[in-house]
């Protein structure tokens, strides 16, 4: 699964988005290590909080078919659908890809164009929590 494949896999997720108050459509593609992807989308609330952002939507999939080994996501999104720039991962789906990947999980940023950056999660969420490392 080379990165560009999994970035349109990104792009067609962001079309499921359910984005009633903010008009933000992401996307995201997760790839599992048996080479499984899911894909995910934002799915919005009218109470604003349980708003569920593309990346972990495509976790949660993934974890209740029984995955727990990941590769790489990509993840895109813009308003209306329109990527004009990087969409990175919030702060609360950084946490989440702490609880399952390593620190080499890659996350592809579709650009507006047909590139993209690549970061690793080391690198999104440095000095981060995790149960491995501090509840024994
Ligand atoms: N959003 C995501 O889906 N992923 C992120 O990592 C950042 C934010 C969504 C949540 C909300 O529906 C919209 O983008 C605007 O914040």
């Amino acid at each position: 699964m080379t990165p560009e494949k999994l970035i349109d896999l990104a792009k067609e997720a962001m079309t499921h988005a359910y984005v009633p108050y903010s008009g933000f459509k992401v996307g995201a593609a997760l790839l599992c290590a048996d080479g499984t992807v899911y894909q995910g989308c934002n799915i919005e609330n009218a109470a604003y909080g349980p708003t569920n952002c593309a990346e972990r939507t495509a976790f949660f999939k993934a974890v209740y078919d029984g995955h727990r080994d990941f590769t790489a996501i990509a993840v895109c999104g813009g308003k209306d659908g329109v990527i004009t720039g990087l969409f990175p991962p919030c702060g609360v789906c950084r946490q989440v890809m702490r609880e399952f990947c390593r620190d080499d999980f890659l996350i592809y940023m579709a650009d507006a164009g047909d590139g993209y950056e690549t970061r690793t999660l080391a690198q999104l969420l440095p000095f981060g929590f995790s149960a491995r490392e501090h509840m024994g």
